[in-house]
C-alpha cells in the first residue's frame, strides 16, 4: 500500500494500568504497519524505554515483527510493560536535598524519535497517556492515540477497550456472590474499580443483580441502603448484594483514599467497601462481609468485544497515520471507527450521565442508588 505521508517506522507506547486488549492493538497495529511496508517498534514500559534505556536487556526498544506478535491478541497485560509512574510532562526528580521537583522532559522524548529516526508514535492509554501524546503532538511528533481504560472514563469515544472485560468479570463475580449471600442471609459490600467515574459498578451492578449501587455521580446516603435491605428482608429476601464503586462517596463526605497522589502519580482509591460494610452491619445487625474485586478486573484475556474492539483500534491508528493525520483518537462511533483531535480528549473525563438509559433501568427496575 502506498503511503501519503512518507512514514517509514513507527514506535508504540502502552502507559497508564495495564486493561486486556493491549496486546490487540499492538499485534494489530504492527500487522498494519508491516504490511505497509513500515518498521514497528515497541518502547518499554510507557517511556521508560527512553528515560532509562539500561534498565532493559534490548535497550528500552525493540522491534515488533509478525513473529513478535503471533499469538498475543487473546493475552491480558502488555507485551511492552507499562507504568503509571513517572508523566514525562510532570517527571518526578529527586533534588540533592531530598525534595522531589516537578520537570517536564517531554523534549527528551522527541529528541530520541528524531535520532532513532522513528515518524510516529502510536499512543495506547487512558487520561494521562493521552494528555501526554496531546503535549508531544502539540511540539511536533506525529502521534495518534488509541483510547485504553478499564473505567471507560474517556471522552469522545463509545468505549474504550478493557471496560467490557472489566463488567463481565465483575458481573461473574456478582452471580457467584449471589448464592453464598443468600445460603447465609448476608450482605455482600462489593467494591469495584473505576476511579472518579462508575461505569464498571454501574454496567456489572446492573448485570449481575445487585440491589444497590453506589457510584462517585450519586453521593449517597446509606439510610437509604438500610431501607433497601430492611425492605428485602421484610418480604423475606433476607441477602442483599451492594455494589460500591472504589471512588463512591457518602454525601458532603469525602472520597476514601488508600494513598495520597504523589508528584508524577495520582491518588490510590480504596477502602470504602469495608467503611460502607462497616455502618450497615451496625445499622441493620446483619452479618455483612466486604469484597473487593481490585486488579482482578483488570487481568485476564480480553472479551470478544474488546479483543475486536482494540484491533479495530490498533489497525485505525496505523490508516489514520497512512492518511496524513496526526493529533487524533481513534474512538469508536458506532458503527464505525472516528478520529477525534486528541485536545478535545485530553483531560476531560466522562462520568454517567444521570440521565443514561442504563441509569434508569436501574432505578426502573428497583435498584437503590442511595438517593
Ligand atoms: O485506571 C485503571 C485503574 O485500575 C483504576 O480503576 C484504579 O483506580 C487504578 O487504575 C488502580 O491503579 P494501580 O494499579 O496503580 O493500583
Amino acid at each position: 500500500m502506498s503511503t501519503a505521508t512518507n512514514i517509514k517506522r513507527i514506535a508504540i507506547s502502552t502507559g497508564g494500568g495495564d486493561a486486556p486488549g493491549l496486546n490487540a492493538v499492538i499485534r494489530a497495529a504492527t500487522l498494519a504497519a508491516v504490511n505497509r511496508g513500515w518498521e514497528c517498534y515497541g518502547i518499554r514500559e510507557g517511556f521508560n524505554g527512553i528515560f532509562f534505556p539500561e534498565r532493559f536487556q534490548d535497550g528500552g526498544l525493540f522491534q515488533l515483527t509478525r513473529d513478535r506478535v503471533r499469538g498475543i491478541a487473546h493475552l491480558g497485560g502488555t507485551i511492552l510493560g507499562t507504568t503509571n509512574k513517572g508523566n514525562p510532562l510532570k517527571y518526578p526528580l529527586k533534588m540533592p536535598d531530598g525534595s522531589i521537583r516537578e520537570v517536564d522532559r517531554s523534549n527528551e522524548i522527541l529528541e530520541f524519535f528524531a535520532k532513532k529516526q522513528i515518524d510516529a508514535l502510536i499512543s495506547i492509554g487512558g487520561d494521562g497517556s493521552l494528555t501526554i501524546a496531546h503535549a508531544l503532538a502539540e511540539k511536533g511528533l506525529k502521534v495518534v492515540g488509541v483510547p485504553k481504560t478499564i473505567d471507560n472514563d474517556l471522552d469522545k469515544t463509545f468505549t474504550t477497550f478493557g471496560f467490557d472485560t472489566a463488567v463481565s468479570f465483575a458481573t461473574e463475580c456478582l452471580d457467584r456472590l449471589h448464592t453464598t449471600a443468600e445460603s447465609h442471609q448476608r450482605v455482600f459490600v462489593v467494591e469495584m474499580m473505576g476511579r472518579y467515574a462508575g461505569w464498571i459498578a454501574l454496567h456489572a451492578g446492573i448485570s449481575g443483580g445487585a440491589h444497590a449501587i453506589l457510584i462517585p455521580e450519586i453521593p449517597f446516603d446509606l439510610d437509604k441502603v438500610v431501607e433497601k435491605i430492611r425492605m428485602r428482608d421484610g418480604v423475606g429476601r433476607v441477602y442483599s448484594l451492594i455494589v460500591v464503586a472504589e471512588g463512591a462517596n457518602v454525601i458532603h463526605g469525602q472520597r476514601s483514599v488508600m494513598e495520597k497522589a504523589q508528584v508524577g502519580q495520582a491518588e490510590r482509591l480504596g477502602g470504602i467497601g469495608e467503611k460502607v460494610a462497616r455502618v450497615l452491619a451496625e445499622r441493620t445487625g446483619k452479618e455483612t462481609r466486604t469484597v473487593v474485586l481490585g486488579h482482578l478486573v483488570r487481568g485476564g484475556s480480553p472479551t470478544s468485544f474488546d479483543r475486536l474492539a482494540a484491533m479495530r483500534f490498533g489497525a485505525a491508528a496505523v490508516r489514520a497515520l497512512d492518511e496524513g493525520f496526526t493529533n487524533v483518537m481513534v474512538s469508536l462511533a458506532f458503527p464505525n471507527v472516528q478520529y477525534v483531535p486528541l485536545e478535545e480528549v485530553a483531560g476531560r473525563m466522562k462520568s454517567v450521565p444521570l440521565d443514561s438509559d442504563t441509569l434508569l433501568t436501574g432505578r426502573d427496575i428497583g435498584i437503590c442508588f442511595g438517593d
